[in-house]
C-alpha cells in the first residue's frame, strides 16, 4: 500500500495541532517529522517537546526523521516522546548498526536515510533488519527545494536490491515531491511519499485528498 507522510517542516507552527488534526483528517496515513540540530544539517527544527504536543492530536503514525549527529544518544527520549518510526542518516552514525538496534529493541520501526550522493550499497548487509529506506530527493535542511532528478534511478536500483534480496522494505522519498512528480517516483518503486510544501501551501485537506488520489491509483 502507497502511504502519504506530510511533513510538518512547513506547517504554520503558531497553529500545528489544527493542521496536524487536518492532515489526519484527510487521510493521510503518518505525520513526517524532520528534526535537525544544527551540526548534521545547517538548520535547527524543533524536538522532543513539540512531538509530544501533538501527539495528542492524532493516532497517525509518527514518522520521526532525524537530521542530527549520533541520533543514538536520543532514541529513548524520541520514543517517549511518541514517535512510531524513526530514521537515522548512515553519514550520521559512527555505528549505524547499532543504533538500527538500539531502535529496534524500543519496539518502534527502524529506518535508515541515505542523501543523495550516498550510495545504496552501504545499506547491503543491514537491510535484513530495516522496515523503511528512506532515500532524500534533496539535500537535506531545508523544505522547498527542487527533486534531483538522478533519484529516480536511485529508487529502482533500491527496489531490485530489496527484490533480489527477498525483503519487504518500503521505499520512502523525502524532499522535492509535488503533484507533478509523484506519479514517476511510485511508479520507480518508492511507496511512501513525503511532502512538505505541496501539502502545506494552499488547501491542506485538498492538497493531501489531490495526493492521495494519485496514491491510490498505483
Ligand atoms: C528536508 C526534510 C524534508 C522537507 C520536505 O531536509 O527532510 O522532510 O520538509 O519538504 P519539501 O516537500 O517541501 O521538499
Ligand atoms: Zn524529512
Amino acid at each position: 500500500m502507497n502511504c502519504l507522510s506530510p511533513s510538518i517542516l512547513s506547517a504554520d507552527f503558531s497553529r500545528l495541532g489544527g493542521q496536524v488534526s487536518l492532515l489526519d483528517q484527510a487521510g493521510a496515513q503518518y505525520v513526517h517529522i524532520d528534526v535537525m540540530d544544527g551540526m548534521f544539517v545547517p538548520s535547527i527544527s524543533y524536538g522532543m517537546p513539540v512531538i509530544r504536543s501533538i501527539r495528542k492530536c492524532t493516532e497517525r503514525i509518527f514518522d520521526v526523521h532525524l537530521m542530527i549527529e549520533e541520533p543514538i544518544r536520543y532514541i529513548d527520549d524520541f520514543v517517549d516522546a511518541g514517535a512510531d518510526l524513526i530514521s537515522v542518516h548512515a553519514e550520521a552514525c559512527r555505528h549505524l548498526d547499532r543504533t538500527i538496534h538500539a531502535i529496534r529493541e524500543k519496539g518502534v520501526l527502524t529506518a535508515a536515510a541515505l542523501n543523495p550522493a550516498t550510495p545504496l550499497s552501504t545499506l547491503e548487509y543491514i537491510l535484513p533488519e530495516l522496515d523503511m529506506v528512506l532515500l532524500m530527493g534533496v539535500n537535506p535542511g531545508f523544505g522547498g527545494q527542487k527533486y534531483i532528478p538522478y533519484i529516480t534511478q536511485k529508487i529502482r536500483d533500491l527496489r531490485q536490491m530489496i527484490d533480489r534480496a527477498g525483503c519487504q522494505t518500503d521505499i520512502e522519498i523525502d524532499g522535492g515531491v509535488n503533484l507533478d512528480n509523484v506519479r514517476g517516483i511510485l511508479d520507480a518503486g518508492a511507496n511512501v511519499i513525503v511532502a512538505g510544501s505541496a501539502v502545506f501551501r494552499g488547501d491542506i485537506g485538498e492538497n493531501v485528498r489531490a495526493f492521495l488520489r494519485i496514491l491510490d491509483e498505483q
